[in-house]
C-alpha cells in the first residue's frame, strides 16, 4: 500500500505499521504482505528503509526518487531498491495487533499470523538493535535522527534550532525539481530553504556511504526526538508479548524498554515547562518550540505519573487544547506560538496518526475519559471531512492528500477498538 496514490506512490516505513493497524480488521493476509515487503528490504545492518521504492513507479513520478538516494545493491535486492534513512520503528507494534486479531478471522488464519510473527521477530529485533546501538549517536540510550524526514514529522518547528546550523545550499534546488509543489499546494508545504537542506543533508550523508560512525562529530543534524524514542520504547514493550509467541526469552525487551524510558524522562524532559523537547545532541539543548511530539511519551507505561500528568495538562492547556475545548483532535504546533501555521504540514495542521498515539498514551495511564473523547473528535473528523492527509486546526477542514492511507486504515481502528491495549492491562 502507498500513502498516497500522486504525492507519495512509493512504500513508506511508519505509513505500512499505521495500515497494518487498519487492515488487521478487514485483511489481515495484506496487512502481514505489507509488513513483509517492507522488511524484506531491510539492510544488513538492520535499519529498515524509510521508503520502498516501487520498481514499477519511474523515477520521475517521485523526488528524491530512486536516483538521488543512490543506494547500492545489499542481500541480492538490486541497487537503489529504498532510501538510506528510518523512520519511527512503530512496526513491532503494528504486528502485535494484527497478530491479536488474527482469531476473529478463523482458525487458518490465526496460524498464518504466528508463522508472520516467527518471520518477523528476529528482524524486528535487528531494527531495535541497530536503532538503540548504531544510532545512539549521544551515548545517553537514546536513538538519534540523522534528518527531519526520520522522525515522520518532516518540518515540525522542533527542527528549527538544530536546522538553522545546518547549511542551505540554494544551488542545489536549481540542480534538482522538487515534484511536492507540483502535486500539493506549496503555501502547505516546506519553505524551499527548509528544502535545501534536507537535500544537502541527505547528500552529506549519502556521501559517507549512510554510515553512522561518529554521527556527532560528523553529521550536520544529530537530534534525539521525543516520539521516535517513545514509539522505540513501545516497540520493545510489543515485543516482550512477540517473544512469548516464538518462545524466545521477553526479559531482554523488557529491560530495554525500561531503559530508553528511564533516558527519555531523563534527558528529555524540560523541568522548568514541564514538556518534552527534542534535544539537539550536537549542542546538548533541549529545542525551545512546543510541539506534538512532546505528548507521545504518554505512550510508556513506565513514566513518571508526574510527567504523565504533565503531559496531560500540556495537552489540556490551551496550546495545543483537548476535544472538550476545542472540538477537536490535538494540532502539530503550539497553537499559541507566533510562528503557528494553520496549513503548513507540521506546523499547525491535525494529523490523525499522532493523535492515535496520543489516544493510546491516555488508554495506558487511565486517561480513559479524555481518550473516548479524543477518539471520537477523530471519528468525527474524518466523517464530516473526509480521509484526508491532515486537516485545518481551526475549521477542521481536510488538507494534502484526499484519500491518504493512514488516515483510512486508523479510522477503522478507531471505529472499532474500544480496549486497552495488552499491556496497560499487564502493568
Ligand atoms: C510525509 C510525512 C511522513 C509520512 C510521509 C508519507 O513525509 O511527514 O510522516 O511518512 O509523508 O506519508
Amino acid at each position: 500500500m502507498v500513502p498516497s496514490r500522486r504525492l507519495y506512490p512509493h512504500q513508506w516505513s511508519w505509513d505500512a505499521a499505521f495500515i497494518a493497524i487498519g487492515l488487521a480488521y478487514v485483511n489481515p493476509t495484506r496487512a502481514w504482505r505489507d509488513l513483509r515487503s517492507l522488511f524484506e528490504a531491510q539492510w544488513p545492518d538492520g535499519r529498515v528503509p524509510h521508503i520502498v521504492f516501487d520498481p514499477g513507479t519511474a523515477e520521475n513520478d517521485y523526488f528524491p526518487g530512486p536516483g538521488f538516494w543512490d543506494v547500492p545493491a545489499y542481500s541480492g535486492r538490486p541497487a537503489r531498491g529504498s532510501t538510506g534513512l528510518v523512520q519511527p520503528p512503530l512496526h513491532a507494534v503494528a504486528a502485535w495487533e494484527v497478530y491479536r486479531r488474527a482469531a476473529s478471522h478463523g482458525a487458518e488464519c490465526a496460524r498464518a499470523a504466528g508463522d508472520e510473527l516467527a518471520w518477523l521477530y528476529p528482524r524486528l529485533v535487528a531494527q531495535q538493535e541497530y536503532l538503540t546501538t548504531r544510532r545512539d549517536a549521544g551515548g545517553d540510550g537514546l536513538a538519534s535522527i540523522v534528518h527531519p524526514w526520520e522522525s515522520g514529522l518532516d518540518n515540525s518547528p522542533s527542527w528549527d534550532a538544530a536546522m538553522s546550523a545546518v547549511p542551505a545550499d540554494m544551488e542545489l534546488l536549481t540542480r534538482f525539481t522538487r515534484r511536492d509543489i507540483e502535486n500539493a499546494d506549496a503555501a502547505h508545504r516546506p519553505t524551499d530553504v527548509d528544502y535545501a537542506r534536507y537535500l544537502g543533508l541527505v547528500l552529506d550523508y549519502r556521501s559517507g556511504g549512510y554510515a553512522d560512525a561518529d554521527l556527532a562529530s560528523r553529521h550536520a543534524f544529530v537530534v534525539e526526538c521525543p516520539s521516535f524514542n517513545s514509539i522505540l520504547a513501545a516497540a520493545e514493550h510489543a515485543l516482550v508479548h512477540i517473544a512469548g509467541v516464538v518462545g524466545a526469552d521477553p526479559e531482554i525487551h523488557r529491560r530495554r524498554a525500561a531503559r530508553i524510558t528511564k533516558a527519555i524522562s531523563e534527558h528529555l524532559f524540560d523541568a522548568s515547562t514541564q514538556t518534552f523537547r527534542a534535544r539537539d545532541v550536537r549542542t546538548g539543548r533541549l529545542s525551545p518550540a512546543r510541539c506534538v511530539n512532546g505528548l507521545v511519551p504518554l505512550l510508556l507505561p513506565g513514566l513518571p505519573a508526574a510527567q504523565a500528568a504533565a503531559i496531560m495538562t500540556e495537552a489540556a492547556s490551551p496550546r495545543f487544547g483537548l476535544p472538550d475545548r476545542t472540538g477537536l483532535p490535538v494540532p502539530s504546533y503550539d497553537r499559541t506560538a507566533p510562528d503557528f501555521d494553520t496549513l503548513r504540514y507540521w506546523r499547525g495542521p491535525i494529523w490523525i496518526n499522532v493523535n492515535w498515539l496520543l489516544r493510546r498514551g491516555m488508554l495506558v495511564h487511565g486517561y480513559r475519559g479524555e481518550a473516548e473523547d479524543l477518539r471520537t473528535a477523530m471519528v468525527r473528523l474524518v466523517h464530516r471531512s473526509g480521509h484526508f492527509e491532515y486537516f485545518h486546526p481551526v475549521t477542521g477542514e481536510g488538507i494534502g492528500a484526499p484519500a491518504f492511507s493512514w488516515t483510512a486504515a486508523l479510522s477503522l481502528d478507531l471505529l472499532a477498538d474500544r480496549s486497552v491495549p495488552a499491556y496497560a492491562r499487564a502493568a
